[in-house]
């Protein structure tokens, strides 16, 4: 599973941050979160339409994994006892976390209720980056992200960044069979 840190703005502009496992891009532009209608930050992106979607790396895993032991409706300074940064998104009402490497700024495009999780989808308005994640030509480099694994099993956090193949292009030599 990703590792994924979903902030929004409650209505007063106050900023919360989650951790989300259950997430991932599900078109070009949007990306799916389930995530429960009783967190601080559901509540929060139901209200404003808005969220950012940031993924955790190693450097950052402490505050990213107590993103996701607290929560906003029990601790009220859970954004700011962190000493992390915030600043406002120039494509949507919704906070960008400035110690993250990556984030896209989300605008709400639907919701789907189950029992109790809400599945969120997102159309992403735009992907940003800091430029010691990116290789040579631009593209986010996994080696240099370092972006967190959150393994289900056994409840661990991994880091990502081995390349073992090229999608597209490892399963070819069984199409001239
Ligand atoms: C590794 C990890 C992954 C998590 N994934 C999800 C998830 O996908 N969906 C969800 O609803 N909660 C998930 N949580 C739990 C929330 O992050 C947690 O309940 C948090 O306190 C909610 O914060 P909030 O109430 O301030 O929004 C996860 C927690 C951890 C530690």
């Amino acid at each position: 599973m990703p590792v994924l840190m979903v902030a929004a703005y409650d209505e007063n502009g106050k900023v919360n941050v989650m951790n989300a496992a259950w997430g991932m891009i599900c078109s070009e532009d949007r990306i799916a979160l389930f995530i429960d209608e009783e967190h601080k930050t559901t509540q929060n992106l139901l209200k404003t339409k808005a969220f950012t979607v940031s993924i955790a790396d190693r450097e950052h895993m402490e505050v990213a994994d107590f993103f996701g032991i607290a929560s906003g409706n029990k601790i009220s300074d859970k954004f700011e006892r962190t000493g992390f940064h915030a600043v406002k998104s120039a494509f949507v009402s919704a906070p960008v976390i400035d110690e993250f490497p990556v984030v896209m700024e989300c605008e709400l495009a639907e919701v789907v209720k189950t029992d109790s999780f809400y599945c969120i989808v997102g159309r992403i308005v735009n992907t940003a980056a800091e430029e010691r994640v990116l290789s040579e030509n631009g593209k986010v480099d996994p080696s240099k992200l370092q972006a967190l694994i959150f393994d289900q099993f056994r409840h661990d956090y991994y880091v990502s960044g081995e390349k073992v193949g090229k999608a597209w292009n490892a399963g070819a030599p069984l199409m001239k069979k």
